[in-house]
């Protein structure tokens, strides 16, 4: 959602920041646009649509310049048009500003230099922005001073970037929207996120809410908002180029589809102990949970999945366990009594319905944990601990690899509380622990082995597609549906198998395809319902291990999943899913990384 780019010092700053675009799409944007400055002065070239659209312009314009920004814009405020696309600049053209995220006062700020002579000639939040630099300018003001009186001005979340007058500098800052400065060797970037400049550089800073920096060709300055002089640690990031690109895959989705045996590698190395049957968490050692008696586990999306796939397991141990939609915790008011531990899920930690539950929670008196796949993002900040997924870059907009291995991740840290809270481990810790570390093998053999495909081209035609599951299934049910529903634009519904009596049966038909998830806990339950939906002649795809007995028997089809625990089988049964959903999407020629009106980081709430 909305991508920023920028970079000084490099021979030419076309080709870094366009790359940077291109690496940014996977955030989801419907404009894009950048200004270098050059001999020339300040050029800029906008357009809707593609960045492939916005290379074709810049090559038509001759766009040249030593250093600049660029940006790709999801539309919240004003239309998709070329005028709404960022960068902003004030009437002279001198000054140019890209921004993430929401200007709440924009409004009064804009009737107040309107009032002044200002001319807009936009609709968006942002263009306030260049327009309140020019006034100071106009005042005396030095170029860093103008701008950090502009952005003193400013309520609502923002990353922002800026090109002023004739200093040769990028001037940003951030306040709850994501940005990370990059330092190559003479050269520095700035962007939403790492794989926009991962070419260039692997040597980081995660900024901070409140950091401004000041980029030349000659280094940078972090500053806070007074002035004073912040020290903000360089660090490496590990991913090479190739993680962040499509490695010969045709699509980023299918490519993390088919990194899950990796990345679940990483998410339990070294915190398995099969000696001992027990979980060895680096960050919380045995004790830290002991004073824990209930979990809000706040998320969107498919975290949210993740969070209620961990809240059914906690609960089955007897730790009372809720999941919220972290956009709907402010409403739901629950109530935070001594003991509760609040656990966000996010990938991208920068997700602002799920800030915001944590900063409610923390107001609360709530212990707050963070689980995400992001170094240094927001949420790990915001938080009081946080336990890093380590799934790698994720680019594709509908999530795979991370759920996978935030629901891995959530079960070592379920096995660590009840062990912490009840002083020891599970009665199936051990099998479980097994079952984990079969995982990876496990994942590997569906994707050597899925028939999905097959499946997808069969039920190609249908009206509408339903997914049952009970207990972790259900969940495993609402991402199936969601994954298949984002990118084939079908009409498709997750259920608890035990919901579809009570309605959405009236929906079932020969032409709805019913996929029912078996973990090998309640599973004669779940079969009962299959035969309801059977008798009303639709087809059933079963998700299962059972593969010659009663359920293999009344299914259609069988996606079949190795054997495992049954708290593991959710996650084998979500990689079938992901599977179907990427197959049913393709066969329909959807732009499968980057699905209509979707972003993969919804900073806006
Ligand atoms: C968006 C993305 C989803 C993601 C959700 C939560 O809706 O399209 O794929 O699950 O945000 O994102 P987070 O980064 O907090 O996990």
């Amino acid at each position: 959602m909305c991508g920023i780019t920028a970079c000084i010092g490099t021979a030419d700053s076309v080709d870094p920041l366009m790359s940077g675009l291109k690496r940014l799409e996977y955030r989801g944007y419907d404009s894009a646009g950048l200004a270098v400055k050059g001999q020339d002065g300040l050029s800029l070239t906008k357009r809707v649509g593609e960045v492939s659209e916005l290379a074709s312009a810049v090559e038509q314009d001759s766009l040249d310049g030593t250093f600049g920004i660029g940006h790709t814009r999801w539309a919240t405020h004003g239309g998709v048009t070329n005028e709404n696309a960022h960068p902003h600049t004030d009437e002279s053209g001198n000054i140019a500003v890209v921004h993430n995220g929401i200007i709440g006062n924009f409004q009064s700020l804009r009737t107040e230099l309107e009032a002044n002579g200002h001319v807009f000639s936009s609709e968006t939040d942002t263009e306030v922005v260049p327009h309140l630099i020019e006034e100071s300018l106009r005042d005396g003001a030095t170029p860093e001073e103008a701008f950090r009186s502009a952005v003193g001005r400013l309520s609502g979340t923002y990353a922002l970037a800026a090109i002023i007058g004739d200093e040769d500098a990028i001037f940003a800052t951030r306040s709850g929207s994501p940005l990370v400065l990059g330092i190559g060797d003479g050269e520095y970037f700035l962007a939403s996120d790492v794989p926009a400049f991962i070419p260039y550089t692997d040597r980081v800073v995660y900024l901070h809410d409140g950091d401004f920096v000041v980029t030349t060709r000659d280094g940078y300055t972090i500053s806070d908002a007074a002035g004073r002089p912040v020290d903000r640690s360089v660090e490496t990031v590990d991913w090479d180029p190739e993680t962040a690109t499509k490695g010969g895959y045709e699509h980023f989705m299918y490519k993390e589809i088919h990194e899950q045996p990796g990345a679940l590698r990483r998410t339990i190395h070294g915190r398995l102990n099969p000696l001992s049957g027990g979980v060895e968490l680096e960050e919380f050692p045995s004790g830290t949970f002991a004073d824990v008696r209930q979990i809000h586990l706040v998320a969107m999306g498919t975290s949210h999945h993740a969070g209620m796939y961990a809240a059914s397991l906690l609960s089955a141990l007897d730790i009372p366990a809720f999941p919220f939609m972290a956009g709907e915790y402010a409403v739901t008011v629950p109530p935070v009594t001594p003991g509760t531990l609040v656990i966000a899920v996010s990938q991208s930690g920068e997700t602002a319905d799920t800030l915001d539950a944590v900063r409610r929670a923390r107001a609360a008196g709530a212990k707050t944990l963070a689980l995400t796949n992001v170094v240094g993002s927001s949420i790990t900040r915001e938080c009081d601990d946080e336990l890093l997924i380590r799934a790698g870059p994720e680019i594709g907009v509908a999530a795979t690899k991370t759920f996978s291995s935030q629901v891995t991740a959530l079960t070592l840290l379920a096995e660590r509380i009840v062990e912490d809270v009840t002083g020891t481990a599970s009665t199936d810790a051990a099998e479980i622990i097994d079952a984990l570390s079969r995982l990876p093998g496990d994942v590997q053999e569906i994707l050597d082995t899925s028939t999905s495909r097959d499946v997808a081209a069969e039920y190609q035609d249908s009206d509408a597609y339903f997914f049952i599951g009970r207990g972790v299934a259900h969940p495993v049910a609402l991402e199936g549906a969601l994954k298949f529903k984002e990118i084939s634009y079908e009409h498709a519904e997750g259920f608890a198998a035990s919901e579809l009596k009570h309605g959405p049966l009236a929906l079932v038909t020969p032409f709805t395809p019913v996929f029912a998830i078996f973990t090998g806990k309640e599973d004669e339950a779940t079969l009962s319902n299959v035969k309801e939906v059977q008798a009303r002649g639709a087809p059933v795809i079963a998700v299962t291990s059972d593969r010659d007995g009663e359920i293999a028997e009344f299914a259609d089809h069988v996606l079949s999943i190795p054997e495992t625990h049954p708290d593991v089988a959710g996650i084998l049964a979500n990689v079938q899913l992901q599977l179907v959903a990427y197959h049913a999407a393709k066969l329909l020629d959807r732009p499968i990384d980057k699905p209509r009106n979707l972003a993969k980081c919804v900073t806006v709430e």
